[in-house]
C-alpha cells in the first residue's frame, strides 16, 4: 500500500513527463494536502513554480500538466485553480473503499518507509544515586514515542539508556556513605538516602574542604579498581536501576542496551591520545581540545575541552566513546539524543568532532539532538531539571516519579469516578491508571518537544480539547457504538465506506492521512504532528456523529457508518499506541 501523496505524485510525476517537462529546472516535487476542501483534497504546485523558474505563464503549464494526467480511479476530477495549482479531487467511490482496505490491514495501511534502516535512540538516561528528574520524565516520554513511531515504520531500532553511572560524584558518595549514612533511611528509601548523603555532602564540604580530598582519593581507588569502592558502586546502580525499572515497567518502556557512562570508562584515554596523535586534538593549556571551526565555522571560538588539565575526562569525551561505538557497532542511518533543551550546544560539538574527527566514521549518518523545553507549574513557576550538561546537582526539581504517577492514577479515578460509576472498582482503577499515565504523556507529546509545557493537572484531564481523555474517549464511544449494535469489533470484516455527508467524508480523508502524518512525525522528530491529527479525527468523529445516524441508519447507509467508525476506532488506537497510550475498549 502506498499513501494517498505517493500515489497522486506519482500521477503528477507521470504527466509531467508525458508533458515534456522532464527536463524543468524545477524539481518535481510531492503533492501536498489542500487547506480548504473547496480547493481539491491535494494540490501539485509544480506548474506554478515552474512557470515562476521560467517566467512563463504558469497556469499555461498547469493546463498542459493537467491535460497529461494520465486517468486514475483514484480521481473525481482535477483541475486548474488560481495562479497556477493544480488541484485534485479525490474520487468518493476509491476513498471510501480505500478507508474500508486500510480498516483491516494490521498496519493499517501504514507502509514501512524505514526498512531497512537502523536508528540508534538515546533517551531517559537517567543519573545513578539521583531519582529521575522531569527532563528524564520527559526524555523517557518523548524518546519512547519516537522508538515506538520508528520501529512501527519498520525501522531497527537500538534503543539504550546512556545511564549516569560513572565520574566524580561516586567519590563523595563514597565518602559521605561510610561517614554518614542512616542505615533506617536507606532501607526505606535507597535512591533517597544516596541522594540526601550527596547533597549533605556538598553542605559539609564547603565547611570542610579536606572532604574534597578525600573524595577525589575515594574517585581515583574506585577508577583503579579497589574491590571495596567497586561494590559500593556496583550496590549503587544496582538499587538505582531497580527504581527506574520500576518506572520503566509502569509506563512500558524498553530498551535494548543499557551502556551508561561507565561502559566506556577504559576507552576515554584512548580516545584523547588518538586524537592528538592524529591531528585532531591539541593541547592548550595544559588541557587537551578539538578546534571545531574548520568543520562548523560558528564555533570557530568554540573548541570542545576532552581532558582537563588534571588529565580528567569530561562528558564530552565520554561521548565521543560513545557516538564511536554506536557508529561501529550498528553503522546506524539516524542517532537520536534526546535531552533538555540545554544541552544543545553539548551535542552540536559532539556531531562537529564527529564530523571532523572522520576516523569515527560518521559516513552519512544523521545526527539528531531532539532538546525539550522546561515543565512549569500553573503558577508559572518552573520545575528545575538539569543544570546544563554534565552539572550534578539535581536541585529541588528532583521528583519522586512514582509519586507523580500515583498522583496521576488518583486524579484519574475522580474523571473515570464520574464517567464510568457502574464498572466495578477494579476495572476504574485499571482505567484510572490508564488514563492518568496517558494524560501525563499526552501533555507532553501534544506539544512540540522544544516548547515549555506546564503542569496542570485539570487541563490534562479534562475531556475537553486536545487531551488524552477526550481522545481515548472517542475510541470507547466508537467501541460502544459496536456493543450497542451487538457486533463483535474484533472479528467485524467493515465493507466499504459510502460518504453521504460532508462530516462523513472529511472524517474518511482524515483517516487516509494518517501514513502521512506518521512519516512527517519521523521525519521532524515530532510526535505532536501524530498527536494534532489524531485530535483531528477525533473532532471529526465528534462531528459526524453529532450530524449522522449510525445505527437506526437505513441498512445500506448504516454499513457504511459503522465500517467508518470501525476505522475511526483502529485509526485511533494504532496512534495512541504509537504515542504510547493505551485505547481502552469503554471508559
Ligand atoms: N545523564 C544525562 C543527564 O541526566 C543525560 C545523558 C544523555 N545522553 C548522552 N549520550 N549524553 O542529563
Amino acid at each position: 500500500m502506498s499513501t494517498v501523496a505517493h500515489a497522486l505524485t506519482e500521477l503528477v510525476n507521470q504527466a509531467a513527463i508525458a508533458a515534456g517537462f522532464a527536463d524543468s529546472p524545477v524539481a518535481m516535487e510531492p503533492v501536498v494536502p489542500t487547506n480548504e476542501s473547496r480547493f481539491g483534497d491535494y494540490q501539485s504546485n509544480f506548474a506554478f513554480r515552474l512557470g515562476k523558474a521560467q517566467k512563463t505563464n504558469p497556469r499555461a503549464l498547469a493546463e498542459r500538466l493537467l491535460a497529461a494526467l494520465p486517468p486514475s480511479p483514484m480521481l473525481a476530477k482535477a483541475e486548474v485553480a488560481g495562479a497556477g495549482f493544480v488541484n485534485l479531487y479525490l474520487s468518493d467511490a476509491w476513498l471510501g473503499a480505500e478507508v474500508a482496505r486500510r480498516a483491516i490491514d494490521a498496519r493499517i495501511g501504514v507502509p514501512a518507509f524505514g526498512a531497512g534502516k537502523t536508528m540508534v535512540i538515546d533517551y531517559s538516561s537517567p543519573n545513578i544515586a539521583k531519582r529521575m528528574h522531569v527532563g528524564h520524565l520527559r526524555s523517557t516520554i518523548i524518546g519512547a514515542a519516537l522508538h515506538r513511531i520508528h520501529a512501527f515504520l519498520g525501522w531497527t531500532v537500538i534503543a539504550d539508556n546512556h545511564i549516569g553511572d560513572w565520574g566524580t560524584q561516586f567519590g563523595k558518595l563514597i565518602v559521605a556513605w561510610r561517614s554518614w549514612r542512616d542505615d533506617a533511611a536507606y532501607t526505606s528509601d535507597p535512591i533517597g538516602e544516596l541522594q540526601r548523603l550527596y547533597v549533605d555532602f556538598g553542605v559539609r564540604a564547603k565547611e570542610n574542604p579536606a572532604l574534597e580530598d578525600e573524595a577525589r582519593a575515594e574517585t581515583a581507588k574506585l577508577q583503579a579498581g579497589d574491590p571495596e569502592n567497586r561494590e559500593l558502586w556496583e550496590r549503587f546502580c544496582a538499587v538505582s536501576m531497580q527504581e527506574f525499572e520500576s518506572v520503566y515497567a509502569r509506563l512500558g518502556v524498553k530498551f535494548d542496551v543499557v551502556h551508561g557512562e561507565s561502559f566506556y570508562r577504559d576507552e576515554l584515554a584512548g580516545i584523547v591520545d588518538e586524537l592528538l596523535a592524529k591531528g585532531f586534538a591539541e593541547e592548550s593549556d595544559g588541557a587537551v581540545i578539538v578546534r571545531l571551526g574548520d568543520v562548523e565555522p560558528s564555533m570557530e571560538n568554540q573548541p570542545m575541552l576532552i581532558r582537563k588539565r588534571d588529565g580528567a575526562a569530561l562528558y564530552a569525551t565520554t561521548d565521543l566513546a560513545t557516538i564511536r561505538h554506536r557508529l561501529r557497532t550498528w553503522a546506524p542511518d539516524r542517532v537520536v539524543y534526546v535531552t533538555d533543551i540545554r544541552q544543545r550546544h553539548h551535542f552540536e560539538q559532539v556531531f562537529a568532532a564527529c564530523k571532523k574527527t572522520s576516523f569515527l566514521g560518521a559516513g552519512s549518518t544523521d545526527m539528531v539532538h531532539v532538546g525539550f523545553g522546561m515543565l512549569k507549574m500553573p503558577d508559572g513557576a518552573i520545575v528545575s531539571t538539569r543544570k546544563g550538561a554534565g552539572a550534578s546537582s539535581d536541585g529541588p526539581g528532583s521528583l519522586n516519579l512514582k509519586d507523580v504517577l500515583d498522583a496521576a492514577a488518583a486524579h484519574a479515578r475522580t474523571v473515570v469516578d464520574h464517567k464510568s460509576a457502574m464498572l466495578p472498582d477494579e476495572e476504574r482503577w485499571q482505567i484510572a491508571e490508564a488514563v492518568g499515565l496517558g494524560a501525563i504523556r499526552y501533555a507532553d507529546l501534544s506539544q512540540n518537544p522544544a516548547s515549555d509545557i506546564t503542569f496542570d493537572w485539570s487541563k490534562m484531564l479534562s475531556l475537553d480539547g486536545n487531551t488524552a481523555p477526550y481522545l481515548m474517549y472517542a475510541n470507547a464511544r466508537c467501541r460502544s457504538i459496536f456493543r450497542k449494535a451487538e457486533i463483535d469489533f474484533d472479528t467485524f470484516v467493515p465493507g466499504a465506506v459510502v460518504p453521504e455527508a460532508a462530516s462523513e467524508r472529511a472524517l474518511a480523508m482524515a483517516i487516509l492521512r494518517l501514513p502521512e502524518v506518521i512519516a512527517d512525525a519521523a521525519r521532524i522528530y515530532r510526535p505532536s504532528v501524530l498527536a494534532e491529527h489524531l485530535y483531528q479525527i477525533a473532532n471529526l468523529f465528534a462531528r459526524f456523529y453529532d450530524e449522522c445516524r449510525v445505527l437506526d441508519a437505513p441498512s445500506e447507509v448504516r454499513a457504511s457508518r459503522l465500517a467508518l467508525v470501525y476505522a475511526t476506532s483502529r485509526t485511533l488506537a494504532v496512534g495512541l499506541d504509537l504515542l504510547g497510550l493505551r485505547a481502552l475498549d469503554r471508559m
